[in-house]
């Protein structure tokens, strides 16, 4: 069964280690990182775009998928569906179609919108044991052809929303989505210890996770980010896997054109990637 993230949320960052949020695209992506979850004991976060959700069709077919999985494979460790970057329509659709935690992403409305918006949708997720992750300072880089550069935000507006109840918050500090320019600064952790002094036991969200060097998540951790979000990183990953098979020929032997051999390796890819995830955030054993 799906759960909220909350729980897992207020563990880890009680405990110092950071629960992965991996985004899924399809079956294969769904799968991989929930074996990799099985195998490690650790709780998971399945992150679904909007994009991703419309590309699978729909919210509901995502929700369909994903608990049909949980019980095909008798999964045990907790496993929360969450909308990532929702704007308030796409909220309301995942509420009703059975997600179990969605994030809304107010970040480029102003602060008081942002705040009013933010109230209903704790209300409601309240109400259903959902868990909500708000937003502060928008995240930069590139997702689903939204652009933005890496903000930081103000951790006195980051105090405004982590008291309106929200579950997690996620805020710029100087992370962006997608591949990290090789002039890029580095996260802001006099930003971080700022919102983290102001926000107490709030859990932090990190995203961007892709590319962010092991020393600088570590960092985060020990200053708060309780939940870091990885996509483009397994993308990278199933590509490779991908594109290794059929370079090599593979698609041409016997009847290595079959789908369910021809997307293994890239599956098998992402699941590696989910797993050396899960080991650097120490979520291992945590479920
Ligand atoms: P990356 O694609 O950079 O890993 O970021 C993922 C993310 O933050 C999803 O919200």
């Amino acid at each position: 069964m799906l759960v909220s993230a909350e729980e897992m949320l207020k563990k880890a960052k009680a405990g110092h280690y950071a629960v992965g949020q991996f985004n899924i695209n399809n079956l294969e992506w769904t799968k991989a990182a929930l074996s990799a979850a099985m195998e490690l004991n650790s709780p998971i976060i399945l992150g679904v775009s909007m994009g991703a959700g419309k590309y699978m069709t729909g919210y509901k077919t995502v929700v369909g998928m994903v608990n049909g999985m949980l019980e095909e494979m008798n999964v045990k460790v907790p496993v929360a569906l969450h909308l990532d970057h929702g704007d308030y329509e796409g909220c309301k659709k995942c509420i009703e179609a059975g997600f179990s935690s969605i994030m809304f992403d107010g970040s480029h409305l102003p602060i008081q919108e942002n705040i009013e918006k933010t109230k209903e949708l704790v209300a409601i997720c309240r109400d259903k044991g959902m868990s909500l992750e708000a937003e502060v300072g928008s995240i930069g880089g590139e997702e689903d052809g939204v652009v933005g550069k890496g903000e930081c935000a103000d951790p006195d507006e980051c105090k405004k929303i982590a008291d309106l109840g929200v579950t997690m918050l996620a805020a710029g500090i100087g992370n962006i989505h997608g591949k990290y320019p090789d002039n890029w600064e580095g996260l802001s952790f006099e930003t971080l210890d700022a919102i983290q002094k102001l926000t107490g036991d709030m859990p932090l969200v990190l995203h961007g996770g892709t590319g962010i060097p092991e020393d600088m998540i570590k960092k985060a951790i020990s200053l708060g980010v309780a939940k870091i979000n990885v996509n483009t990183e397994c993308q990278i990953s199933f590509a490779a896997g991908t594109r290794k098979y059929i370079e090599s020929g593979k698609d041409l032997v016997g009847k290595g054109f079959d789908p369910r051999k021809l997307l293994v390796p890239g599956t098998d890819a992402i699941k590696a990637t989910v797993v050396e995830k899960m080991k650097l955030f120490g979520s291992v054993d945590k479920a």
